[in-house]
């Protein structure tokens, strides 16, 4: 089988990886892909922009793709689903209504109150006025969140008042390109936690729960970016929390879906709170798999990858046995350029990889690429995946540490903190 991935970080290196670790798996063709999966023995990149549907439909039809997995959500909210099936192929990843569920956090919401999911209260605002007379009379901390996409920028937990108003204006004043509506949600406390599921529209079954580290700096410091590191499974999920987020959240999730005429098959991730006291609330959900999350769950997964996609497309998940998964633990720290997640500079020529997979750890490229001289340099704010797994968090962390240490790019930064939740001893790792 010819299997298509759209996407170029490190989720789809993941993704590719994976699924080429089965023998049915022929050739995987990444769109446009990156510097790791353009390496990689029976795959190669496909240069196309990944909103350029008409081009992936033409190369598809005529080579022979049984099915396409779409890793962004930019292309699932543009109707890439759509677009594909109507050209008679199967896709993995939700049509564009059903990908609404990330694009609009509006919208999500009124899913969440409609379907009775626990969120946080919310109110939506369509003029900076009223937005920020709301706010006066809540006060702070208060969370101010952009409608739309706005790859993981859009939202400020205010410590003020002021604060919360500077972020309305800056939201109004069109900075995240969708200005038209703002979500101002009460401040959550406690651990967050992300369960991605697999559904084909009617059953729905997590995979391991993960956390990923958002901030830039140790210790959860500084700037959000789109996550500095992962682990899985995260112990905060237990089996009973797991059982209450599948009946309280998941089911309730695609049944409503499914009331609004909503035929979602792919990946629906829930960003969840668990507070100190164990109430649980739903932060956001997302229309596809989280990255770094996939970087650490797909390497402990046992069953095939695509045996579990093509059950989604072809609405048979309840007929497969449960997912299997190899035990122990998984733990990916990202390598970043300097300057993330503000200003970088691309094309620093990267060393070190062979090194650190002759370590046991496992690399995936995010923002890399081979360029004119077919050398491998960088070419995104999160470089590298670096993911070890082991009998347990300190194996696996410990694994991912001692690969990264063989990386070697100009700028290179990297948390070396990551797992600290997990296990004390990170939080006095060393910095060399
Ligand atoms: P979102 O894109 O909605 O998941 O928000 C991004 C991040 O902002 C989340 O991962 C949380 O760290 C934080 N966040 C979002 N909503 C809330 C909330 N209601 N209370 C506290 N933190 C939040
Ligand atoms: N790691 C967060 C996300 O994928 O949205």
């Amino acid at each position: 089988m010819k299997v298509l991935v759209v996407g170029n970080g490190g989720r789809e290196h993941a993704l590719a990886w994976k699924l080429l670790q089965s023998k049915q798996i022929e050739q995987v063709i990444c769109v446009p892909g990156n510097g790791g999966t353009a390496s990689m023995e029976r795959c190669h990149n496909l240069p196309l922009a990944v909103d350029d549907f008409e081009g992936m439909s033409r190369y598809a039809l005529s080579n022979g793709i049984t099915l396409v997995i779409v890793g962004p959500e930019v292309p699932l909210s543009k109707g890439i689903t759509d677009y594909l099936q109507d050209k008679g192929l199967m896709v993995f990843g939700p049509v564009r209504a059903g990908a609404q569920i990330e694009a609009s956090k509006a919208w999500a919401k009124a899913l969440m109150q409609e379907a009775g999911i626990p969120t946080a209260r919310a109110a939506v605002f369509t003029e900076a006025a009223a937005a920020k007379s709301y706010i006066k009379a809540t006060g702070a901390p208060i969370v101010v969140k952009a409608d739309g996409l706005a790859a993981g920028k859009g939202v400020t937990v205010a410590e003020t008042v002021a604060q919360a108003e500077s972020a309305v204006d800056a939201i109004f004043q069109g900075q995240f390109s969708a200005g038209e509506f703002v979500v101002i949600e009460e401040c959550l406390i406690g651990q967050e936690v992300s369960v991605l599921a697999l559904t084909d529209g009617v059953t729905i079954r997590p995979l391991l729960p993960a956390q990923d580290h958002k901030r830039i700096g140790d210790g959860d410091t500084g700037e959000n970016t789109g996550g500095m590191g992962a682990y899985s499974p995260a112990p905060i999920a237990t089996p009973e929390l797991m059982a209450r987020i599948q009946t309280e959240v998941l089911e309730k999730a695609i049944a409503t879906l499914r009331a609004k005429g909503i035929d979602y098959r792919g990946v629906l991730y829930a960003g969840l709170m668990i507070a100190p006291d164990g109430d649980l609330k739903v932060l956001e959900f997302n229309c596809r798999f989280g990255d770094p999350e996939t970087q650490v769950i797909l390497p402990l997964l046992e069953t095939p990858l695509e045996e579990l996609i093509l059950a989604c497309v072809q609405q048979r998940l309840s007929e497969l046995p449960p997912i299997a998964w190899k035990g122990g633990a998984s733990a990916t720290v990202v390598a970043a350029s300097s300057g993330y997640p503000g200003e970088y500079e691309k094309g620093q020529v990267i060393t070190g990889i062979s090194e650190a997979e002759a370590t046991g750890a496992t690399v995936f490229h995010a923002g890399t690429k081979l360029n004119q001289q077919q050398e491998l340099v960088t070419d995104g704010g999160r470089v590298l995946n670096v993911t070890g797994i082991g009998e347990n968090f300190e194996q696996a962390i410990a694994q991912a540490y001692a690969g990264i240490k063989y990386i070697q790019f100009e700028g290179i930064y990297y948390r070396r903190d990551i797992g600290h939740r997990v296990v004390v001893s990170v939080k006095h790792r060393e910095t060399p």
